[in-house]
């Protein structure tokens, strides 16, 4: 393993684990019920299908969504490299047969072959060391014609709308104070993780569609993301909903196709073909 990769990966494991306690307290990371909740599961249920499958998913931090995963009625393995994580994840579920959780690198799962329906994470894909490394495994795991599907967002740049809610946001918090619990996403040790990261500068759908294509994977789509902020907006005080504003979201599916890449152009059908029914996520 490349040494400043491991010091890297240890860095990001340390920061996660001392935010694990107060994770959900921090706006956009608690899924809370009504109408936020639905929005989440819609945009599962459209991407895996209504039907119960075997989930594996990545990142499941402080698990809520594996939450919204087991509401589906979906089986569900939940990794983590952060045991503190894992262990808010594990109490919060306590009891229920329908999920495992295990202490695992999502870049290096070590889960067996074409074991799952599904492979999902939510802002993983921007904090990952080795995209490519990562891409490969998940493709390897899935069954023929299971699904990626990944939340994510571009939380390096804010956009232009984006930057007029933080100054929105400042000039409120110089009023009523400040929230200690909104994302360290400024904070130094933050800013210093960034940096070393491969998508440290920002990670759009049009840096990760070619990635997911190159991995083998077929029929990739990135959805947007708004139907879920204006779910939160819906509920969120005034500075939440700006918060809301302030990054670039995205959703994106991918399938590994059933029938492999290689005998497929044999055949003369068509490769990786990106679609995008989002307004502002161009077609890459
Ligand atoms: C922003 S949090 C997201 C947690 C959860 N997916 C959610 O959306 O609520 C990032 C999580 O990714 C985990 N993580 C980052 N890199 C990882 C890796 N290589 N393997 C496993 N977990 C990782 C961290 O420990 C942390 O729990």
């Amino acid at each position: 393993m490349d040494v400043r990769n491991h010091h890297l990966k240890e860095d990001i494991r340390e920061y996660w684990s001392k935010r694990s306690e107060t994770f959900d307290l921090a706006f956009g990371h608690r899924i809370p019920p009504g109408s936020e909740f639905e929005a989440w599961a819609a945009a599962i249920r459209d991407a895996l299908g209504a039907a119960p499958c075997r989930v594996l998913e990545l990142a499941c931090g402080t698990g809520e969504v594996t939450n919204v995963l087991l509401s589906l009625g979906h089986q569900v393995v939940a990794l983590d490299f952060s045991e503190a994580m894992l262990q808010v994840a594990q109490r919060k579920h306590a009891g229920n047969d329908r999920v495992r959780f295990i202490l695992a690198d999502a870049e290096n799962t070590m889960e067996p072959d074409a074991a799952y329906d599904a492979v999902v994470c939510r802002h993983l894909v921007w904090t990952l060391t080795a995209p490519e490394q990562a891409l490969a495994d998940w493709y390897r795991l899935l069954k023929p014609g299971g699904r990626l599907l990944a939340f994510d967002g571009n939380w390096a740049r804010p956009t232009a709308i984006g930057r007029l809610a933080q100054g929105a946001v400042g000039a409120l918090e110089r009023i009523v104070g400040h929230d200690p619990h909104y994302d360290g996403a400024m904070s130094e040790r933050h800013q210093a993780i960034m940096s070393r990261l491969p998508f440290g500068d920002g990670l759009t759908a049009e840096r990760l569609v070619p990635l997911v294509a190159a991995a083998g994977f077929g029929d990739i789509r990135v959805l947007s993301h708004r139907p879920i902020a204006s779910a939160q907006r819906r509920t969120a005080d005034l500075r939440n909903r700006l918060r809301t504003l302030f990054y670039r979201r995205f959703i994106l599916t991918a399938a590994r196709p059933t029938v492999p890449e290689a005998r497929k152009q044999r055949e003369g059908g068509a490769g990786a073909d990106p679609v995008s029914d989002t307004g502002n996520e161009r077609r890459p």
